[in-house]
């Protein structure tokens, strides 16, 4: 008797409580689609950018080729996307805290192609097998004596560290896992907050997320 009580006043709960509950899911999709409309994610580009290197004689008038080359690529370097440059072999000193959860590691591969011109041991000319001469310095250069102590950690990897809101990341059941950031197997890398593509139109430092409010960090560090 109960349980047909119960059933009763729920079924009348529900069609009681209709008209109010479909004017909010359709305001809901409604503000899901105007957030989708007026705030795209940040657009890479790369004509024009710190990496568009076609109007310096070294590069042969193209943009990608000191990057990727569409042929003969080098396979030696794990989850490197049709790699054409000399990649570092560099061991660096690493950041370390006792606040850490993880221990950092040395860069992963996706992080050594970008040290292949960061850590200034490689020269920017050296790609499609040829030996170049042109290295890099100034504040470009982040793993400067090899020592990436003062940097934020690369190589870490993501074990949902100090997280609260999971929405940043995990956003639909159609598409759980939606980041705006990128993970490489799991791991930060220098490519998970820049893009290299990105000609910085919005933001400067080729980010993949602006810095305004410093939302880039919260992306992940969702519980500051
Ligand atoms: C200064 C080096 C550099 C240049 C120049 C460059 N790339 Fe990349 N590219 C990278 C690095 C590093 C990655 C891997 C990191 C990542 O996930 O973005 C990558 C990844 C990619 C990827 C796979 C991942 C993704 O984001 O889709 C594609 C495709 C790509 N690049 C295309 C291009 C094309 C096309 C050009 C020329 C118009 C170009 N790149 C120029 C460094 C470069
Ligand atoms: C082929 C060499 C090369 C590779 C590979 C490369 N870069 Fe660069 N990068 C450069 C040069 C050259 C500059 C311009 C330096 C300057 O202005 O002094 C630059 C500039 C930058 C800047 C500064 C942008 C600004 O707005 O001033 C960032 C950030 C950057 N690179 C990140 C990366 C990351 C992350 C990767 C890997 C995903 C990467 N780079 C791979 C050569 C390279
Ligand atoms: C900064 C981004 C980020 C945030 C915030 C985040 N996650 Fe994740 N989550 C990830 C990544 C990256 C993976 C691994 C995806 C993969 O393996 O391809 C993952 C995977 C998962 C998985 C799959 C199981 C696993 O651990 O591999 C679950 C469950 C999960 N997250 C739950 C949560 C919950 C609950 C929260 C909020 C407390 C949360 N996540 C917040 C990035 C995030
Ligand atoms: C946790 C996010 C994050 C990671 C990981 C990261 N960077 Fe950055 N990087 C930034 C931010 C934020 C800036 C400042 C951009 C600005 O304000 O112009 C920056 C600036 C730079 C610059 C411009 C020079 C400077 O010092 O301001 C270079 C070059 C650069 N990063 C390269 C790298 C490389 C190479 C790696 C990997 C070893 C890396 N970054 C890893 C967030 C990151
Ligand atoms: C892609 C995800 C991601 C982004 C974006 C990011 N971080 Fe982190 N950060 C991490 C992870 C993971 C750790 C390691 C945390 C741990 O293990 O305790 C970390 C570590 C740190 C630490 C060291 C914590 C300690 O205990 O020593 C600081 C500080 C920090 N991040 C600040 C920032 C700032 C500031 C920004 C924005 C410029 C930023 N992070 C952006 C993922 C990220």
């Amino acid at each position: 008797m109960a349980a047909i009580k119960t059933d009763a006043s729920s079924r009348r709960m529900r069609v009681g409580g209709l008209p109010s509950i479909v004017p909010g899911w359709a305001l809901i999709l409604m503000i899901a689609c105007w957030l989708i409309v007026t705030a795209p994610p940040v657009q890479a580009q790369i004509a024009g950018s710190p990496h568009d290197f076609s109007s310096q004689g070294w590069s042969g008038g193209e943009i990608c080729k000191p990057c990727h080359t569409p042929h003969h690529a080098d396979t030696a370097v794990a989850a490197a996307p049709l790699w054409n440059h000399e990649v570092t072999t560099a061991t660096y000193t690493l950041y370390s805290s006792p606040t850490m959860d993880v221990n950092v590691e040395q860069p992963g591969e996706i992080s050594k192609l970008c040290l292949s011109c960061h850590d200034g041991t490689v020269a920017m000319d050296s790609f499609g097998g040829s030996t170049g001469s042109m290295f890099m310095t100034g504040p470009a250069v982040v793993g400067e004596g090899l020592d990436l102590s003062d940097d934020h950690p690369v190589g870490i990897y993501w074990n949902h560290q100090t997280v609260s809101g999971c929405g940043t990341c995990h956003y639909t059941h159609g598409d759980p896992y939606s980041y705006r950031v990128r993970f490489y197997e799991r791991r930060v890398e220098c490519a998970s907050c820049h893009d290299p593509h990105n000609n910085g139109a919005e933001e400067s430092g080729m980010l993949r997320v602006s810095m305004a409010g410093s939302e880039l960090c919260l992306e992940c560090h969702t519980d500051k």
